[in-house]
């Protein structure tokens, strides 16, 4: 329970007030990231967590999930597939909108990339509102996928993102605060 991994996690993201709007105060993983051992504790701790799973997919969404989602792909041996804004796709799309904590979006991903039952454990760096996270459980459940966990470094649990997550009756795992 009490990982010494995590708090070198937690240690390595980088706060940064009033970005990108006031009020807002931006956790940024970039700093994560410079770190080799602090990145590989994410991966490592995910790569734990589903290893025993039958995970088919890992998909990322876009940005930062994909940093994190792509390496335990190549982990776990199994497809890594991307969730990205609209129009990157060259391929033909399925998507679904949602709000977000600043602004609304769009994710798409390419059809049949994700087949019915495939086992997808969806990835990001952080989840706020959830809006971006459920967007991704609605697309995985339209094309008949089952969601094994939603997973992301950080979480802000003071909006909730947890509960918006259990109305879909998916689990969220998150490593630090
Ligand atoms: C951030 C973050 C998550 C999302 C979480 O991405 O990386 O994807 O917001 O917010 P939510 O739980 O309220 O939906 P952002 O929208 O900044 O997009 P980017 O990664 O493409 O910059």
């Amino acid at each position: 329970a009490d990982d010494p991994r995590l708090r070198h996690i937690s240690d390595s993201i980088r706060s940064i007030p009033n970005w990108p709007k006031e009020g807002i105060l931006f956790q940024d993983i970039t700093t994560t990231l410079l770190d080799p051992v602090a990145f590989g504790h994410c991966v490592d701790i995910l790569y734990e967590r589903y290893k025993d799973q039958k995970v088919d997919v890992v998909a990322g969404f876009e940005a930062r999930g994909l940093i994190f989602g792509a390496p335990l792909a190549l982990r776990l041996k199994c497809a890594f597939v991307p969730l990205r804004k609209p129009k990157k796709l060259p391929g033909e799309t399925i998507g679904e909108e949602y709000t977000l904590e600043y602004g609304s979006d769009r994710i798409e991903m390419h059809v049949g990339h994700v087949k019915e039952g495939n086992r997808v454990v969806l990835v990001d760096d952080l989840i706020a509102t959830g809006g971006t996270m459920v967007a991704g459980i609605k697309l995985m459940k339209k094309v008949k996928a089952d969601i094994v966990e939603a997973a992301c470094i950080l979480e802000l649990p003071l909006l909730k993102g947890k509960d918006k997550l259990v109305e879909h009756q998916v689990g969220l795992y998150t490593m630090v605060e």
